[in-house]
C-alpha cells in the first residue's frame, strides 16, 4: 500500500521491533572497504559479485525459451508517466478490466458509485486489487483464453467506497451498514474470465465466481490451530476464524490453490483500556495493534480488543489457502507459515517435490522467512496431509560478508523456550516476530515480494524503503535513510532451496539513477523508487512494480529487468514498460501460460492525487482495476 496516505493509519514505516543488537555500521564499512580491495570500488564490487553469483543462466539455452539472454527485453522503453492513463510501449495495448464494483456473483448488481449496499458489494469485485494469479481452466492452448483470475483486495478508500467521492464521512455518522460494506470490499475475488477477441476479456457468469471477505468462515490448520492464543468467546476451540483482510501479495501452489497474505490487519482493531498481561501487551506492541481503521470497531465488537477478549488480532497475520476451483471450499489459515504482516508467499518446488514458501514481513526492521515442507507435496497430499502443515519455518540472517543463514523457528531451539515466552510451537508461530528477534534475525528495509528466477534459481526480494530513525544498517540494507529501496538476491547453497545457508548480493539500489548521487545503481533513464511487486516470468524477465514516491514526482510504474545482462559497472539492463495513473500504485502481475496476455493490477488511483481512471461507463469515481496488456502482433509480452 502507498506510504503517503497511510502514515497515520498504517505506520509500516515505524518500527515496532524493539530488539537491540550490535551496530552494523563498522561492519558495513569493513565490507565496503573489502569490496574496494577486491574489485576497485562499489560498482566494481557489484560486477564481481554478479559474476560469482549469477554466471550464465544455465537453463536458458536448453529450456523451451524463445529468446536468448541478451535479447530478453525487446520493447522500446517508455518515459516516466504523469498522466491519468496507463501507458505501455509502442506496439502494446492496455485495457482496464474488472474494476472495483464489477458485478460478480448472485444477482450481479450493477456498480453505483457510493450507492451500492453492503449486500451488493459482497456480490461485486472488491476494492484495491493487489496480488493475483491466472489459473488456466483448460489444458493446452485453450487455457490461454479461459481461466480463473484470482486477486486480492488489500484495503479500501472509505470516501470512494461509501460516497463515490474523496470525502470520507465523519466518524460520528458511521453506521453498521457502512462497516459491513467496508468488510465486503476486502478479501479476495475469484473471477471466471475468457478472451472474447484479441485483448478483450469478459467475466463469465460462472458458479466458480466467488467473493471471500472479512466475514467468510475459515479454518485454522497446522501447529497453532486450537492454540490458547487463538481462542475467543465465539470460537472457544480456536479453530474457526472469520474472514481475511489486508490481502497483499500472494503465492501459488503446485496443486493449484492460491495463497493470500494478510498484511496490515493490525490497524483495524481498537484496543480498549484494561489490565493486560505482559504477553498481551507485547503482542499488541510488537504487531502494532490498534487504530480502529475504517471505524470497524465502532459497530463490530469482533474488532474491539479488551483484556477479557484479547485474541481476535492473533487470528490475522496468516497465509490463507484458497481452492479457487471449489467455490464451496473453506479457506484455511496455514499457521506453520508463521504470523507476521505477510507480503508474498512465493512457492518454489524443489527437485524432490518439497515446497518452499518465501515470505517477507513488511514493516521497517522486520524479517524475511521461508517455510520448508517436510515431505514431497504429492506424497503428503496422498496421505491426506497438507504439505503446508508439516515443515520448518526459518528466518534469514544476512551476514555482512555476503553469506547468509536460515535459522529454524523451532520450539526448544535457540532460546525458543518457556523462559522466553515460548511454551510450545504454537507460541512460536503466533509470536513469530518475537521468535525471529529471539534467534537473532536480520532487520530489513521493509521486505515485500519474493520471486525465484526459473533459470538460475536465484531468489529476488524487494526491500521497498526505510526512512525510519530506528533503521538498523547492515550490508544487506546499506543506505540510511533509504527512501528509494533496493532489490536483494541470493543463491541457496547448492541451489537447494531447502538449504540452511546462502550467498547474497545486491541486485540493484533504486533511486534517481547513478549520476544523481543518491547511491542508486541503475541508469538515470530507468529511475524508479520503492520496488514492491516482483515477478520472474518464464523467460526470466524480472518485472518490478513500484509503490511510493517516484523520481521527479512521476506516477508509479512497472519495469522489466534482464537479470542476465549488466554493463561493466554491474548496472542491470532495465526498461520501463508501464506507467500508472494519478495516485495509484502498480501491484500484481501475471501472464497467461503462453505469455501473450499480461494482467497487471492498478491499486488506489486517486489516492493523494485526483484521478478519474479507468474512465469506464462515463463514471468519474477512481476505481482500482486489472489492466490487460497485449502485444499488437500477438507476441510474448516483453519480447
Ligand atoms: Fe501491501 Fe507491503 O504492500
Ligand atoms: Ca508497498
Ligand atoms: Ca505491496
Amino acid at each position: 500500500m502507498t506510504l503517503e496516505l497511510d502514515h497515520a493509519l498504517d505506520p509500516d514505516d515505524v518500527s515496532t521491533n524493539p530488539s537491540r543488537g550490535p551496530s552494523f555500521n563498522d561492519v558495513v564499512e569493513r565490507r565496503a572497504s573489502r569490496r574496494v580491495v577486491l574489485a576497485g570500488g562499489m560498482a566494481g564490487a557489484a560486477a564481481f559479485l554478479t559474476s560469482n553469483l549469477v554466471g550464465a543462466p544455465r537453463a536458458l539455452a536448453n529450456s523451451a525459451s524463445r529468446v536468448s539472454a541478451a535479447e530478453l527485453l525487446g520493447f522500446s522503453p517508455i518515459p516516466l508517466g504523469y498522466s491519468d492513463e496507463i501507458v505501455v510501449p509502442p506496439g502494446y495495448t492496455a485495457r482496464a478490466f474488472v474494476p472495483w464494483g464489477t458485478p460478480l456473483t448472485g444477482s450481479y448488481p450493477e456498480f453505483v458509485p457510493g450507492g451500492n449496499s453492503a449486500a451488493e458489494q459482497e456480490q461485486q469485485v472488491g476494492m484495491h486489487h493487489d496480488g493475483m494469479h491466472y489459473y488456466p481452466m483448460q489444458p493446452g492452448g485453450k487455457g490461454n483464453k479461459r481461466g480463473l483470475l484470482v486477486l486480492n483486495h488489500e484495503y479500501t478508500d472509505e470516501g470512494y467506497l461509501q460516497t463515490g467521492t474523496s470525502t470520507v464521512p465523519p466518524k460520528s455518522t458511521w453506521t453498521p451498514e457502512m462497516v459491513a460494506k467496508s468488510q465486503a470490499a476486502h478479501g479476495v475475488s475469484v473471477i471466471d474470465v475468457q478472451e472474447e477477441a484479441p485483448g478483450e476479456w469478459a467475466v463469465v457468469r460462472s458458479p466458480l465466481n466467488r467473493r471471500i471477505t472479512a466475514n467468510t468462515p475459515m479454518t485454522f490448520s497446522g501447529p497453532a490451530a486450537g492454540h490458547r492464543l487463538l481462542r475467543t468467546t465465539v470460537d472457544a476451540a480456536g479453530r474457526f476464524p472469520l474472514g481475511t483482510i489486508n490481502n497483499c501479495s500472494h503465492g501459488v501452489t503446485p496443486w493449484n490453490t492460491y495463497l493470500t497474505c494478510e498484511e496490515n490487519f493490525n490497524g483495524y482493531f481498537r484496543v480498549d483500556p484494561g489490565t493486560y498481561t505482559a504477553e498481551q501487551q507485547e503482542l499488541t506492541s510488537r504487531y502494532g495493534v490498534g487504530g480502529d481503521r475504517n471505524n470497524w470497531a465502532t459497530h463490530d465488537p469482533r474488532f474491539v480488543v479488551t483484556s477479557s477478549e484479547p485474541n481476535e488480532p492473533n487470528r490475522f497475520g496468516w497465509v490463507v489457502e484458497i481452492d479457487p476451483f471449489d467455490a464451496g471450499s473453506r479457506p484455511v489459515k496455514r499457521t506453520a507459515l508463521g504470523r507476521v504482516k505477510h507480503e508474498s508467499a512465493y512457492v518454489h518446488v524443489t527437485k524432490g517435490g518439497r515446497v518452499v514458501v518465501y515470505t517477507g514481513d513488511d514493516q521497517v526492521n522486520e524479517h524475511v522467512y521461508k517455510f520448508v515442507s517436510h515431505d514431497n507435496w504429492q506424497s503428503a497430499r496422498a496421505r491426506g496431509r497438507s504439505p503446508l502443515d508439516d515443515g520448518i519455518l526459518y528466518v534469514a540472517v544476512f551476514n555482512d560478508d555476503g553469506s547468509g543463514e536460515w535459522l529454524p523457528l523451532t520450539y526448544g531451539q535457540r532460546g525458543l523456550v518457556a523462559a522466553n515466552g515460548f511454551a510450545d510451537q504454537g507460541d512460536v508461530l503466533v509470536k513469530t516476530r518475537q521468535a525471529a528477534s529471539t534467534v537473532g534475525a536480520t532487520r530489513m528495509d521493509r521486505p515485500e515480494w519474493v520471486s525465484v528466477d526459473p533459470h538460475t534459481d536465484m531468489v529476488y526480494l524487494t526491500l521497498t524503503n526505510n526512512t525510519s530513525s530506528a533503521k538498523v544498517m547492515s550490508a544487506a540494507n546499506p543506505r540510511t535513510p533509504n527512501p528509494s529501496g533496493h532489490i536483494i538476491r541470493w543463491r541457496e547453497k547448492g541451489n537447494d532451496h531447502t538449504a540452511t545457508s546462502f550467498e547474497w548480493d545486491l541486485f540493484l539500489l533504486a533511486g534517481q539513477g547513478r549520476s544523481s548521487g543518491d547511491g542508486s545503481t541503475i541508469a538515470d533513464e530507468d529511475a524508479f523508487s520503492s520496488p514492491d511487486g516482483i515477478w520472474s516470468d518464464a523467460d526470466g524477465r524480472v518485472w518490478i512494480q513500484t509503490d511510493g514516491t517516484q523520481p521527479l514526482g512521476a506516477n508509479d510504474q512497472m519495469l522489466a529487468a534482464n537479470p542476465y545482462a549488466s554493463d561493466a559497472d554491474g548496472t542491470p539492463e532495465i526498461r520501463r514498460f508501464l506507467t500508472g495513473v494519478l495516485g495509484c500504485e502498480v501491484t500484481g502481475v501475471v501472464t497467461t501460460p503462453d505469455q501473450r496476455t499480461m494482467f497487471v493490477n492498478i491499486q488506489h488511483p486517486g489516492d493523494v492525487k485526483p484521478s478519474q481512471w479507468p474512465h469506464m461507463d462515463g463514471l468519474t469515481t477512481p476505481r482500482s482495476a486489472t489492466v490487460v496488456v497485449t502485444k499488437d502482433d500477438g507476441g510474448v509480452i516483453g519480447s
